[in-house]
């Protein structure tokens, strides 16, 4: 995995948005894996300020998101799709019939998995943008999560729900479930850049970077992808520091 460790979440962004816009500007029919959460917002922002400064086109771009929480519908404010429209879509010229999540309100759950993975099979990510969770996991692949995964339901841990409150009014309105990408999925990628910011994620950057590959820290999984970098800032590299010097 390369490692590139920057000041601040600026740089990082910084980083970030020089990978993906050459990724963009090579391949203009790109599939591009994103992410929700707050780590991937200065990447978005700075391909919105890049679209309307240079012209830069999605036209022929098309995306596949990780995750989804099951029970909100896309105009629901807390869902990935509005997240995604709100930061990303709405500002860029992507089609939006070309923009891909799995539907938080399929009431056949296993149907739901088994489209999304189809598409995924047509749909390889040129790239995939990855934030990184407080214990490790990846998407909503919390720990214990199979290697071999693929898209399916998963039951949120107590750790995340803490974690994704602060964007809910309360605790209690985040939903205990959630459709994600499974992580063969993730490791089918062709490129993947991993994102992490903050003193809260040193621990799950280490154990990424430096733990042994095991179920315990899903994100570990990456150490055997052909094409991973890390960009995190140095707050998050803060255990991995005496490894990059
Ligand atoms: C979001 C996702 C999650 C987040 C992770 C970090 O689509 O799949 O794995 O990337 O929880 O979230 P933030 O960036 O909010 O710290």
């Amino acid at each position: 995995m390369k490692v590139i460790v920057t000041k601040d979440y600026e740089e990082m962004s910084d980083a970030a948005f020089e990978i993906m816009s050459k990724t963009v500007s090579e391949n203009p029919r790109a599939v591009l894996g994103l992410a929700t959460g707050s780590t991937p917002l200065g990447l978005y922002s700075r391909m919105v300020a890049d679209h309307e400064k240079n012209g830069t086109s999605y036209k022929e771009i098309k995306t596949v998101n990780l995750d989804e929480y099951i029970g909100l519908d896309s105009d629901n404010k807390e869902s990935y799709a509005y997240f995604m429209r709100k930061n990303l879509f709405d500002f860029i010229d992507i089609k939006k019939e070309n923009t891909n999540i799995e539907d938080g309100t399929a009431e056949d759950f296993s149907a739901e998995c088994e489209r999304y993975n189809a598409l995924l099979s047509v749909l390889r990510q040129d790239i995939q943008v990855l934030g990184l969770g407080s214990n490790g996991h990846i998407a909503f692949n919390e720990p214990g999560t199979p290697f071999d995964s693929v898209t399916h339901v998963v039951s949120l841990s107590e750790s995340t729900i803490k974690d994704n409150s602060r964007l809910f009014d309360s605790i209690d309105d985040v939903p205990k479930k959630a459709f994600t990408m499974g992580l063969s999925n993730i490791m089918n990628a062709k490129k993947i850049i991993i994102l992490a910011s903050g003193e809260n994620k040193a621990k799950a950057v280490y154990g990424m970077v430096k733990g042994k590959i095991c179920v315990d820290v899903p994100a570990s999984i990456l150490q055997n992808h052909a094409d991973t970098t890390l960009i995190c800032d140095a707050s998050a590299a803060k255990l991995i520091e005496e490894f990059v010097k």
